[in-house]
């Protein structure tokens, strides 16, 4: 049996062809056009070039786009003076802080500093206590993007048995969270937990975000399983996944590759939710 694969750019175009058709209405009906600003702070060259996809990928859409990309020695009073000037920027619908950032920094800081209404990253405690809560909320990008892919291919996730392993905010403890609201049955996996393999074996939907690279292997998955990797591990032979590619073809009944997998739906998805804030935000203003 060969693996299903899932063809993230393909899913990521049709995303981003229903935003642009939101944008174009949102101008008509506004007079102008959502606006997305990422912030940088360093010059990490992975940051750099998520940031410019990122700035890309909105203008493509026709949004307004803004990049500011400050010292590394960044303090975070200097930083949250940048946040309250985009928090009270009108024309700013959403704003995003690259992460990692630099150790002087905090990153629950940040999210708290970022109004809820323009945190399209969906990291601060606002909207993560509405995904909790089952509310309408921007949700994290990536775990979005996840959910996307399985509905995309009709893949069962209501009484499916599934794995996430990870638990980080962005992407594991989200994910949970949606796989839970879908009624899947959902065990979070991490560095502590007992015989991993013989838990993975358990899955019918296997989400791996740990940041190591194939570190899954072909005997740990259930075969016809759907295996989504979210990892993006740079090494001497190139980019590759958390989960051993070759191997799990062989096994699993879906599987995403890196790259062109998980990878373009994370900013699919950031503008899906920055269309969705400045659709808020106006709407919420015209019934003042
Ligand atoms: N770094 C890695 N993933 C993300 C993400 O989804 N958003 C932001 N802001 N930084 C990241």
């Amino acid at each position: 049996m060969s693996a299903t694969i899932i063809d993230g750019k393909a899913a990521a175009e049709e995303v981003r062809e229903q935003v642009r058709e939101k944008v174009a209405a949102f101008a008509d009906r506004h007079g102008r056009s959502p606006g997305l600003v990422g912030v940088q702070v360093g010059d990490d060259p992975a940051s750099e070039i998520y940031q410019k996809r990122k700035a890309e990928a909105a203008e493509g859409v026709g949004m307004i786009s803004r990049r500011v990309v400050l010292p590394a020695e960044t303090t975070q009073a200097e930083l949250d003076a940048v946040l309250d000037d985009l928090n009270a920027d009108d024309a700013v619908d959403g704003v995003l802080v690259q992460l990692p950032v630099p150790d002087q920094l905090s990153e629950s800081h940040i999210a708290a500093r970022i109004h809820p209404d323009k945190d399209v990253d969906g990291f601060g405690a606002a909207n993560l206590g509405r995904l909790v809560r089952g509310e309408p909320a921007p949700v994290p990008c990536t775990p979005q993007g996840v959910m996307y892919m399985l509905d995309r291919h009709e893949i069962p996730i209501e009484g499916a048995n599934a794995v996430v392993v990870g638990r980080s905010l962005i992407v594991g403890k989200p994910q949970a969270l949606l796989l839970t609201a879908r009624s899947a049955t959902v065990t979070v996996a991490h560095s502590r937990t007992r015989d991993l393999p013989a838990l993975c074996r358990t899955a019918d939907i296997l989400v791996a975000a740990v940041g190591r690279p194939e570190m899954i292997r072909g005997d740990w998955i259930k075969p016809g399983a759907a295996v989504i990797d979210v990892g993006i591990n740079r090494t001497d032979d190139g980019l590759v996944g958390d989960v051993a590619d070759a191997e799990a073809r062989e096994v699993a009944g879906w599987l995403t590759p890196v790259p062109g997998g998980v990878g373009p739906m994370t900013i699919a998805f950031l503008l899906s939710n920055t269309v969705e804030a400045a659709e808020r935000r106006l709407g919420a203003s015209e019934q003042e």
